[in-house]
């Protein structure tokens, strides 16, 4: 229990459980109910598999029959390093992918909501998808249900799910807090975000640094507790918006993190210092820490551009200006810039040249480009008329898709060499760990002018150097 003794007070003064309460919590701790994860998306089905990984059976319920058939025969459908092995360990044992949504509410006792929360051109976060699954609980409630909030939602969220779920109930199930002499207790809602993050979510997931859930009564802590036991975190309880906050605090902090260290870089550029060495030298200091001080390109994804929009949003709502997210994102959205100046400084016209662009994916270990920077530079040099030359370890193929190649202008490669084929400057803009290792003499010898641009600041500067490459990184000096 010392792991997963609840930290925040608040919900202790809760009142004491009941009888049924007692027989529930017992048909959790014996794991005789069943779990549906709702949305199986990046957070949803590494939820799911976890959870089955645990001893739970899961439902893995989502609305799209195309993706749940991809599941049922055994196939992730995006690249999550070990997550295929995973579902294929798990299939048809303990997890169960179903696109009946009513069914797998309907058997099942906890619910988590991982449905997608995308965000509205003002920056406010979309939750029609949180508010349609609510009402889908609320029309299948036929049993008690602890509805468990995992997608990134904006505080107070958790309450309108609750108020939605009894507004919309048709058997007059009410949530926790009932007015004197009405119906029992039929559900509570949990808020319990998650900080996994893509291309090593399985680590994350099954060892997570801490174990945030919000509630607001003393069952659903139990059950939380419960469900979470055999994953030894320590366990942060707190409230339900206490706990919303923590992810999007979680969130900005990080990306202001990568901000501040991004114009580190620019200054150290411009004074010939190394921010590689300013990062590791701060970073040392246990009160800033090592961590997301990478400087480079900006941050992008599904998460941290969004979320920062949302939270800036939530703030203004309420009456905060919180100025200094605001400047996290404007310096953010300015990264590409410096790296495109960089390439003009160095090539002077872009018309027409070729340029390798080695990395698509918004990070490494994903084949995700929501929101990728890659794509932003992408972008700007077909504006300018450039010749690109693609390759990505595994962002490829989904990218095709909606980037389709054009003959001679746009090019996807099998390997970086073949991206490099008469090139004249190549840029690193993901941070994919073989690019560490590439062969700097043979790219010398495919491209016209032995030109890269590291935006990540992912190589070492002698590897390029030594085959004869000008090398130009973001805040270390360029000899
Ligand atoms: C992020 C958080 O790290 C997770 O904790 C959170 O659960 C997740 O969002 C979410 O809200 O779902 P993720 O989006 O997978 O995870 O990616 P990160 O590893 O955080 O990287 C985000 C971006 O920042 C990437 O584009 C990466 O290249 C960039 N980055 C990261 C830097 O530019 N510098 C750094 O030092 C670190």
């Amino acid at each position: 229990m010392s792991s997963h003794a609840p930290i925040a007070g608040e919900i202790a003064t809760l009142s004491p459980l009941g009888k049924t309460d007692t027989q529930l919590l017992n048909r959790i701790r014996n794991k005789r109910v069943k779990i549906a994860v709702l949305g199986m998306g990046h957070v949803g089905l590494p939820t799911a598999l976890s959870l089955a990984a645990m001893g739970w059976t899961v439902l893995g319920a989502d609305s799209s029959q195309a993706l749940v058939s991809q599941l049922q025969a055994g196939e992730a459908p995006f690249y999550e390093p070990g997550l295929e092995t995973l579902l294929k360990e798990h299939l048809g044992k303990r997890f169960f992918p179903v696109d009946d949504l009513e069914k797998a509410i309907r058997e099942s006792t906890v619910l988590f909501l991982c449905v997608g929360t995308p965000q509205k051109s003002s920056g406010e976060a979309d939750l029609s998808q949180i508010e349609s699954a609510a009402r889908t609980i609320a029309h299948n409630l036929n049993g008690y249900k602890l509805i468990v909030e995992k997608s990134t939602v904006p505080a107070i969220t958790a309450h309108w799910i609750r108020r939605t779920i009894s507004r919309y109930a048709r058997n007059g199930n009410h949530g926790s807090r009932p007015a004197e002499g009405s119906m029992p207790l039929q559900f509570d809602v949990a808020s319990n975000p998650e900080f996994l993050q893509e291309g090593v979510a399985l680590k994350n997931i099954f060892k997570p640094d801490r174990i945030v859930c919000g509630v607001d009564s003393d069952r659903a802590r139990q059950i939380v507790e419960e469900i979470y036991r055999p994953f030894e975190s320590p366990l942060v309880v707190t409230g339900l918006s206490t706990a919303e906050i923590i992810k999007h605090a979680a969130n900005s902090f990080l990306s202001m993190k990568i901000s501040f260290i991004n114009m580190v870089a620019d200054l150290c550029d411009a004074i010939g210092a190394d921010v590689t060495e300013v990062a590791k030298g701060i970073g040392m200091d246990p009160r800033i820490g090592p961590d997301f001080l990478q400087a480079g390109i900006g941050f992008g994804g599904y998460c941290f551009p969004k979320d920062l929009r949302a939270f800036i949003y939530l703030a203004e709502e309420h009456g905060v200006n919180f100025s200094l997210l605001k400047e996290v994102e404007n310096i953010n959205q300015q990264r590409v810039d410096v790296l495109m100046k960089k390439l003009r400084k160095a090539l002077w016209v872009l018309h027409d040249k070729t340029i390798a662009v080695l990395g698509l994916a918004f990070k490494g270990g994903t084949d995700d480009t929501r929101e990728s920077p890659s794509l932003r530079v992408v972008d700007a040099l077909i504006e300018e008329g450039a010749a690109l030359r693609l390759h990505d370890p595994k962002a490829m193929p989904l990218l095709q898709k909606v980037l389709p190649p054009q003959e001679g202008r746009l090019t996807y490669c099998d390997n970086p060499y073949s991206a490099a084929d008469r090139a004249q400057a190549l840029l690193v803009l993901t941070e994919w760990p073989e690019y560490r290792t590439l062969d700097w003499a043979r790219l010398r010898s495919e491209m016209d002018v032995p030109l890269v641009i590291d935006g990540r600041n992912l190589l070492d500067p002698k590897d390029p150097r030594q085959a004869g490459f000008e090398y130009i990184s973001i805040g270390r000096p360029e000899q």
